[in-house]
């Protein structure tokens, strides 16, 4: 079947079979090779993609569900060579250890905070239980996304940058690559 995608602004048009996953496409037909897969039961949410401006397990899309839509990668946050706010404050405040469940967390939280701009650690631990950690650093990964949500915030300054759903979608429509 053939399918239309923007993945992270840019338009792709190719052949899927009807039973190709998201995240395959993404990864072998786009290159997106920053959304990764962790495991084969749709649980560990490190393949998390947004698709139309809401969070996806890819793992668990087809491909040909996304013919028409927007998705957008970890590799469409940055701009102008500056990391998107959430990436930003998993760097401060040493969100990763081994990064595997980093691009999907990231892409979670970002989802989370278009939600609720200012989480407790409570509505953030909730905001992310779909997505595992396996190396548990769950903790500097609550403070970095209660970090971002400070930096986020309108009149936080000139790195300001909260983006609401639609803002998100036209941020990365409007960036091109
Ligand atoms: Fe998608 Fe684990 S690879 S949830
Ligand atoms: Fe290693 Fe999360 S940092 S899985």
């Amino acid at each position: 079947m053939r399918i239309t995608v923007t993945v992270d602004g840019t338009n792709y048009t190719d052949e899927v079979e009807p039973r190709t996953l998201l995240v395959h496409y993404l990864r072998e037909s786009v290159g997106k090779v920053g959304t990764v897969v962790g495991c084969d039961t749709s649980n560990c949410g490190a393949c998390t993609v947004h698709l139309d401006g809401r969070s996806v397990k890819s793992c668990s899309v087809l491909a040909v569900q996304a013919d028409g839509s927007e998705v957008t990668t970890v590799e469409g946050l940055e701009r102008d060579g500056r990391l998107h706010p959430v990436q930003q404050a998993f760097h401060e405040n040493h969100a990763l250890q081994c990064g595997f469940c980093t691009p999907g967390m990231i892409m979670q939280s970002i989802d989370l905070l278009a939600d609720n701009p200012d989480p407790d650690e409570q509505a953030v631990r909730e905001g992310l239980e779909g997505n595992l950690c396996r190396c548990t650093g769950y903790q500097n990964i609550v403070k970095a996304v209660r970090d971002a949500a400070h930096h986020m915030r309108p009149g936080a300054g000139p790195d300001a940058e909260r983006l609401s759903r639609e803002e998100a979608a036209s941020h990365v429509g409007g960036g091109g690559e």
